[in-house]
Protein backbone atom coordinates (compact mmCIF):
# COMPACT_ATOMS: atom_id res chain seq x y z
CA UNK A 1 0.00 0.00 0.00
CA UNK A 2 1.10 3.26 -0.78
CA UNK A 3 2.21 6.40 1.55
CA UNK A 4 -0.42 8.47 1.94
CA UNK A 5 0.44 11.64 2.78
CA UNK A 6 -2.36 14.89 4.11
CA UNK A 7 -0.71 18.02 3.05
CA UNK A 8 -1.93 21.33 3.22
CA UNK A 9 -2.93 22.48 0.04
CA UNK A 10 -1.78 25.97 0.12
CA UNK A 11 1.44 25.55 3.13
CA UNK A 12 2.14 21.64 2.59
CA UNK A 13 4.50 20.39 5.43
CA UNK A 14 8.05 20.21 3.69
CA UNK A 15 8.78 17.09 5.29
CA UNK A 16 6.51 15.17 3.06
CA UNK A 17 7.16 17.24 0.24
CA UNK A 18 11.00 16.41 0.48
CA UNK A 19 10.16 12.50 1.05
CA UNK A 20 7.68 12.54 -2.16
CA UNK A 21 10.52 14.19 -4.29
CA UNK A 22 13.21 11.96 -3.11
CA UNK A 23 10.69 9.00 -4.26
CA UNK A 24 10.74 10.75 -7.54
CA UNK A 25 14.74 10.83 -7.65
CA UNK A 26 14.80 7.30 -6.76
CA UNK A 27 12.59 6.49 -9.48
CA UNK A 28 9.36 5.53 -7.79
CA UNK A 29 5.69 6.38 -8.20
CA UNK A 30 4.00 9.54 -6.82
CA UNK A 31 0.35 10.78 -7.10
CA UNK A 32 0.22 14.24 -6.54
CA UNK A 33 -2.41 16.78 -6.62
CA UNK A 34 -2.36 19.99 -9.24
CA UNK A 35 -4.84 22.35 -10.13
CA UNK A 36 -6.37 20.45 -12.71
CA UNK A 37 -6.63 16.44 -11.49
CA UNK A 38 -4.16 14.80 -9.80
CA UNK A 39 -1.23 13.43 -11.29
CA UNK A 40 0.76 10.03 -11.34
CA UNK A 41 4.17 11.02 -11.36
CA UNK A 42 7.71 9.75 -12.20
CA UNK A 43 11.22 11.32 -12.84
CA UNK A 44 10.79 11.59 -16.40
CA UNK A 45 14.74 10.98 -17.23
CA UNK A 46 13.93 7.35 -16.13
CA UNK A 47 12.79 5.31 -18.88
CA UNK A 48 11.96 2.28 -16.36
CA UNK A 49 10.02 4.54 -14.26
CA UNK A 50 8.32 5.66 -16.94
CA UNK A 51 7.09 2.30 -18.15
CA UNK A 52 5.55 1.58 -14.63
CA UNK A 53 3.23 4.54 -15.25
CA UNK A 54 1.78 2.80 -18.55
CA UNK A 55 1.80 -0.37 -16.57
CA UNK A 56 -0.13 0.83 -13.24
CA UNK A 57 -2.33 2.42 -15.61
CA UNK A 58 -2.90 0.06 -18.01
CA UNK A 59 -1.92 2.63 -20.87
CA UNK A 60 -1.50 2.17 -24.29
CA UNK A 61 2.58 2.86 -24.93
CA UNK A 62 1.39 4.43 -27.86
CA UNK A 63 -0.62 7.36 -25.70
CA UNK A 64 2.35 10.29 -24.86
CA UNK A 65 2.74 11.94 -21.61
CA UNK A 66 2.86 15.46 -20.44
CA UNK A 67 6.14 16.45 -18.77
CA UNK A 68 5.34 18.90 -15.56
CA UNK A 69 8.56 21.39 -15.18
CA UNK A 70 8.85 23.80 -11.94
CA UNK A 71 9.59 27.00 -14.00
CA UNK A 72 9.68 28.19 -17.64
CA UNK A 73 13.79 28.40 -16.87
CA UNK A 74 13.36 24.53 -16.90
CA UNK A 75 11.63 24.03 -20.26
CA UNK A 76 15.24 24.31 -22.46
CA UNK A 77 15.37 20.45 -20.65
CA UNK A 78 12.32 19.51 -22.23
CA UNK A 79 11.94 21.20 -26.06
CA UNK A 80 14.11 22.29 -28.57
CA UNK A 81 12.32 24.87 -30.19
CA UNK A 82 10.65 27.60 -28.00
CA UNK A 83 9.48 29.91 -30.89
CA UNK A 84 7.27 33.12 -30.12
CA UNK A 85 4.10 31.60 -29.62
CA UNK A 86 5.13 29.34 -26.81
CA UNK A 87 6.95 32.49 -25.15
CA UNK A 88 3.54 34.56 -25.06
CA UNK A 89 1.48 31.71 -24.45
CA UNK A 90 3.54 30.86 -21.26
CA UNK A 91 3.73 34.28 -19.98
CA UNK A 92 0.01 34.67 -20.08
CA UNK A 93 -0.71 31.07 -18.66
CA UNK A 94 1.88 29.34 -16.81
CA UNK A 95 1.86 28.56 -14.37
CA UNK A 96 -1.26 27.13 -14.61
CA UNK A 97 -3.55 24.57 -16.66
CA UNK A 98 -2.14 25.40 -20.40
CA UNK A 99 0.00 22.27 -21.73
CA UNK A 100 2.02 22.78 -24.84
CA UNK A 101 3.28 20.55 -27.84
CA UNK A 102 6.90 21.33 -28.72
CA UNK A 103 9.91 19.67 -30.31
CA UNK A 104 11.17 17.27 -27.95
CA UNK A 105 14.51 16.83 -26.64
CA UNK A 106 16.58 14.19 -27.21
CA UNK A 107 17.16 13.99 -23.73
CA UNK A 108 13.13 13.01 -22.96
CA UNK A 109 13.44 8.61 -23.35
CA UNK A 110 11.08 7.83 -26.36
CA UNK A 111 8.93 5.88 -23.71
CA UNK A 112 7.27 9.04 -22.67
CA UNK A 113 6.67 10.61 -26.27
CA UNK A 114 5.46 6.98 -27.23
CA UNK A 115 8.41 7.56 -29.50
CA UNK A 116 7.08 10.73 -31.26
CA UNK A 117 9.65 13.41 -32.31
CA UNK A 118 7.23 15.94 -30.13
CA UNK A 119 6.54 16.50 -26.34
CA UNK A 120 4.06 17.76 -23.90
CA UNK A 121 4.96 20.02 -21.28
CA UNK A 122 3.08 22.20 -18.87
CA UNK A 123 4.40 23.81 -15.31
CA UNK A 124 1.49 23.78 -12.80
CA UNK A 125 0.39 26.36 -10.41
CA UNK A 126 -1.34 24.31 -7.03
CA UNK A 127 1.30 25.10 -4.59
CA UNK A 128 1.84 21.33 -3.44
CA UNK A 129 2.48 20.54 -7.03
CA UNK A 130 5.15 23.28 -7.77
CA UNK A 131 7.02 22.65 -4.46
CA UNK A 132 7.56 18.64 -4.72
CA UNK A 133 8.27 19.47 -8.15
CA UNK A 134 11.28 22.24 -7.00
CA UNK A 135 12.44 19.88 -4.77
CA UNK A 136 12.58 17.25 -7.51
CA UNK A 137 14.73 19.07 -9.47
CA UNK A 138 14.05 16.96 -12.40
CA UNK A 139 11.12 17.12 -14.80
CA UNK A 140 8.02 14.56 -13.82
CA UNK A 141 5.95 12.65 -16.60
CA UNK A 142 2.43 12.57 -15.59
CA UNK A 143 -0.84 11.82 -16.45
CA UNK A 144 -3.91 11.86 -14.99
CA UNK A 145 -3.59 9.52 -11.62
CA UNK A 146 -6.55 7.23 -12.71
CA UNK A 147 -6.62 3.71 -14.47
CA UNK A 148 -6.56 4.33 -18.34
CA UNK A 149 -10.38 4.99 -19.72
CA UNK A 150 -11.47 5.50 -16.15
CA UNK A 151 -12.64 8.92 -14.80
CA UNK A 152 -9.90 11.50 -13.76
CA UNK A 153 -9.66 11.95 -10.31
CA UNK A 154 -9.71 15.25 -8.72
CA UNK A 155 -9.66 14.14 -4.95
CA UNK A 156 -7.30 11.63 -3.33
CA UNK A 157 -10.10 9.36 -2.64
CA UNK A 158 -10.62 8.70 -5.76
CA UNK A 159 -6.89 7.44 -6.82
CA UNK A 160 -6.69 4.95 -3.35
CA UNK A 161 -9.31 2.00 -4.28
CA UNK A 162 -7.57 1.60 -8.05
CA UNK A 163 -4.19 2.62 -7.55
CA UNK A 164 -3.45 2.44 -3.91
CA UNK A 165 -1.77 -0.74 -4.56
CA UNK A 166 0.17 -0.15 -7.11
CA UNK A 167 1.77 3.37 -6.40
CA UNK A 168 4.61 4.33 -3.52
CA UNK A 169 3.02 7.64 -2.11
CA UNK A 170 -0.08 9.69 -2.53
CA UNK A 171 -0.17 13.37 -1.74
CA UNK A 172 -3.12 14.26 -0.48
CA UNK A 173 -3.71 17.58 -0.57
CA UNK A 174 -7.96 17.74 -0.92
CA UNK A 175 -9.84 18.24 -4.21
CA UNK A 176 -8.21 19.67 -6.85
CA UNK A 177 -9.71 23.32 -7.48
CA UNK A 178 -9.74 22.94 -11.65
CA UNK A 179 -11.25 19.70 -11.94
CA UNK A 180 -10.39 19.28 -15.92
CA UNK A 181 -7.70 18.18 -17.30
CA UNK A 182 -5.24 20.98 -19.02
CA UNK A 183 -5.99 22.31 -22.19
CA UNK A 184 -3.65 20.70 -24.97
CA UNK A 185 -2.34 22.91 -27.67
CA UNK A 186 -0.22 22.05 -30.37
CA UNK A 187 2.75 24.79 -31.75
CA UNK A 188 4.31 22.51 -33.91
CA UNK A 189 1.95 23.26 -36.44
CA UNK A 190 0.91 26.33 -38.58
CA UNK A 191 -1.85 28.02 -37.16
CA UNK A 192 -1.48 26.11 -33.26
CA UNK A 193 -3.73 23.81 -32.99
CA UNK A 194 -6.25 22.52 -30.10
CA UNK A 195 -5.97 19.14 -28.84
CA UNK A 196 -7.91 18.67 -25.94
CA UNK A 197 -9.98 21.48 -24.52
CA UNK A 198 -9.72 22.94 -20.77
CA UNK A 199 -10.15 25.81 -18.77
CA UNK A 200 -8.55 27.91 -20.68
CA UNK A 201 -10.88 28.26 -23.54
CA UNK A 202 -10.69 29.16 -27.16
CA UNK A 203 -11.31 32.58 -27.09
CA UNK A 204 -8.64 33.15 -24.40
CA UNK A 205 -5.78 31.29 -26.38
CA UNK A 206 -7.08 33.47 -29.44
CA UNK A 207 -6.35 36.68 -27.80
CA UNK A 208 -2.97 35.54 -26.62
CA UNK A 209 -2.07 34.17 -30.34
CA UNK A 210 -4.38 35.08 -32.82
CA UNK A 211 -6.35 32.07 -34.41
CA UNK A 212 -6.08 28.50 -33.85
CA UNK A 213 -7.02 25.48 -35.59
CA UNK A 214 -9.32 22.89 -33.51
CA UNK A 215 -9.00 19.18 -33.78
CA UNK A 216 -11.45 17.83 -35.39
CA UNK A 217 -11.59 14.25 -33.97
CA UNK A 218 -13.09 16.19 -31.47
CA UNK A 219 -16.97 16.53 -32.94
CA UNK A 220 -17.72 20.14 -33.41
CA UNK A 221 -19.10 21.94 -30.66
CA UNK A 222 -22.50 21.91 -31.68
CA UNK A 223 -22.86 17.83 -32.76
CA UNK A 224 -24.52 16.32 -30.32
CA UNK A 225 -23.39 12.80 -29.56
CA UNK A 226 -26.05 10.48 -31.13
CA UNK A 227 -23.75 8.10 -31.67
CA UNK A 228 -21.33 8.31 -28.88
CA UNK A 229 -20.50 4.26 -29.47
CA UNK A 230 -18.22 5.48 -32.20
CA UNK A 231 -15.68 7.75 -29.74
CA UNK A 232 -13.22 7.18 -28.45
CA UNK A 233 -14.05 5.78 -24.93
CA UNK A 234 -12.43 8.16 -22.44
CA UNK A 235 -12.86 9.69 -18.86
CA UNK A 236 -16.22 7.40 -18.63
CA UNK A 237 -18.04 5.97 -15.71
CA UNK A 238 -19.18 2.34 -15.68
CA UNK A 239 -22.42 2.90 -15.42
CA UNK A 240 -24.14 4.27 -18.90
CA UNK A 241 -24.00 7.43 -19.02
CA UNK A 242 -26.80 9.80 -21.60
CA UNK A 243 -27.05 12.95 -22.84
CA UNK A 244 -29.94 14.99 -23.17
CA UNK A 245 -31.18 18.05 -24.03
CA UNK A 246 -31.77 20.14 -20.96
CA UNK A 247 -35.71 20.17 -21.64
CA UNK A 248 -35.68 16.57 -22.55
CA UNK A 249 -34.08 15.66 -19.47
CA UNK A 250 -37.65 15.28 -17.01
CA UNK A 251 -39.17 13.67 -19.84
CA UNK A 252 -36.58 11.12 -20.25
CA UNK A 253 -35.95 10.24 -16.69
CA UNK A 254 -39.87 9.68 -15.80
CA UNK A 255 -40.08 7.60 -19.40
CA UNK A 256 -36.83 5.47 -17.97
CA UNK A 257 -37.94 5.01 -14.57
CA UNK A 258 -41.13 3.67 -15.70
CA UNK A 259 -39.33 1.28 -17.95
CA UNK A 260 -37.87 -0.06 -14.56
CA UNK A 261 -34.70 1.97 -14.97
CA UNK A 262 -32.80 3.80 -11.90
CA UNK A 263 -31.58 6.74 -13.31
CA UNK A 264 -28.71 9.11 -11.21
CA UNK A 265 -28.89 12.36 -13.03
CA UNK A 266 -25.53 14.51 -13.27
CA UNK A 267 -26.44 17.56 -11.57
CA UNK A 268 -23.80 20.53 -12.46
CA UNK A 269 -23.80 24.43 -11.24
CA UNK A 270 -24.57 27.16 -13.61
CA UNK A 271 -21.11 28.63 -13.40
CA UNK A 272 -18.93 26.64 -16.25
CA UNK A 273 -15.72 26.98 -13.48
CA UNK A 274 -17.35 25.26 -10.43
CA UNK A 275 -19.24 22.92 -12.62
CA UNK A 276 -15.78 21.59 -14.08
CA UNK A 277 -14.38 21.69 -10.23
CA UNK A 278 -17.76 19.11 -9.27
CA UNK A 279 -17.58 17.26 -12.70
CA UNK A 280 -15.57 13.98 -12.17
CA UNK A 281 -16.46 14.24 -8.25
CA UNK A 282 -20.05 13.60 -9.22
CA UNK A 283 -19.37 11.18 -11.88
CA UNK A 284 -17.66 9.17 -9.45
CA UNK A 285 -20.17 9.53 -6.94
CA UNK A 286 -23.38 8.58 -9.14
CA UNK A 287 -21.10 5.37 -10.14
CA UNK A 288 -20.28 4.12 -7.14
CA UNK A 289 -24.42 4.41 -6.08
CA UNK A 290 -25.25 1.46 -8.23
CA UNK A 291 -27.80 3.04 -10.62
CA UNK A 292 -28.70 1.72 -14.00
CA UNK A 293 -28.01 4.33 -16.00
CA UNK A 294 -26.96 8.04 -15.75
CA UNK A 295 -28.62 11.27 -17.64
CA UNK A 296 -26.40 14.57 -17.88
CA UNK A 297 -28.36 17.91 -19.50
CA UNK A 298 -26.27 19.19 -22.35
CA UNK A 299 -24.59 22.33 -21.12
CA UNK A 300 -24.67 25.24 -22.78
CA UNK A 301 -22.82 25.73 -26.69
CA UNK A 302 -20.54 28.12 -25.83
CA UNK A 303 -16.54 28.13 -25.02
CA UNK A 304 -16.69 27.95 -21.51
CA UNK A 305 -18.53 24.78 -21.52
CA UNK A 306 -16.47 23.28 -24.49
CA UNK A 307 -14.29 21.37 -22.03
CA UNK A 308 -17.24 20.16 -19.88
CA UNK A 309 -19.01 18.98 -23.24
CA UNK A 310 -15.96 17.23 -24.38
CA UNK A 311 -15.64 15.37 -21.66
CA UNK A 312 -19.44 14.52 -21.21
CA UNK A 313 -19.83 13.56 -24.58
CA UNK A 314 -16.55 11.29 -23.73
CA UNK A 315 -18.05 10.00 -20.55
CA UNK A 316 -21.39 8.94 -22.64
CA UNK A 317 -20.96 5.59 -24.26
CA UNK A 318 -24.03 2.99 -24.88
O1 LIG B 1 -4.20 18.47 -16.41
C1 LIG B 1 -3.50 17.62 -16.94
O2 LIG B 1 -3.02 17.74 -18.06
C2 LIG B 1 -3.21 16.35 -16.11
C3 LIG B 1 -2.37 16.73 -14.91
C4 LIG B 1 -1.91 15.55 -14.12
O3 LIG B 1 -1.30 17.51 -15.33
N1 LIG B 1 -2.57 15.36 -16.92
C5 LIG B 1 -3.21 14.67 -17.90
O4 LIG B 1 -2.44 13.71 -18.52
O5 LIG B 1 -4.37 14.89 -18.20
P1 LIG B 1 -3.05 12.59 -19.47
O6 LIG B 1 -1.91 11.68 -19.75
O7 LIG B 1 -4.23 12.00 -18.83
O8 LIG B 1 -3.40 13.34 -20.78
C6 LIG B 1 -2.36 13.80 -21.63
C7 LIG B 1 -2.91 14.20 -22.96
C8 LIG B 1 -3.35 12.99 -23.75
O9 LIG B 1 -4.52 13.34 -24.47
C9 LIG B 1 -2.16 12.79 -24.69
O10 LIG B 1 -2.52 12.12 -25.86
C10 LIG B 1 -1.74 14.23 -24.95
O11 LIG B 1 -1.90 14.87 -23.72
N2 LIG B 1 -0.32 14.29 -25.35
C11 LIG B 1 0.76 14.01 -24.60
N3 LIG B 1 1.90 14.14 -25.32
C12 LIG B 1 1.53 14.53 -26.55
C13 LIG B 1 2.24 14.84 -27.75
N4 LIG B 1 3.57 14.78 -27.84
N5 LIG B 1 1.52 15.19 -28.83
C14 LIG B 1 0.18 15.28 -28.77
N6 LIG B 1 -0.57 15.01 -27.67
C15 LIG B 1 0.10 14.63 -26.58
MG1 LIG C 1 -5.98 11.02 -18.48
Amino acid sequence: MAHVWRVDPLQPDPRWLEAAAQLLRQGKLVVFPTETVYGLGANAWDETAVQRIFAVKGRPATNPLIVHIASREQVTEVVVDWPAVAARLAQRFWPGPLTLVLPKHARIPPVVTAGGPTVAVRCPAHPVAQALLQQAGVPVAAPSANRSTEISPTRAEHVLPSLGQLVDAIIDAGPCPGGVESTVVDLTVDPPRLLRPGLITVPMLEEVIGPIGIQTSVPALSTPARSPGLLPRHYAPRTPLRLVSLEQLAAEQQRLTAEGYRCGILQLPDDPQRAAALLYAQLHQLDAAGYDLLLAPWPPDTWDWHAIRDRLRRAAHD
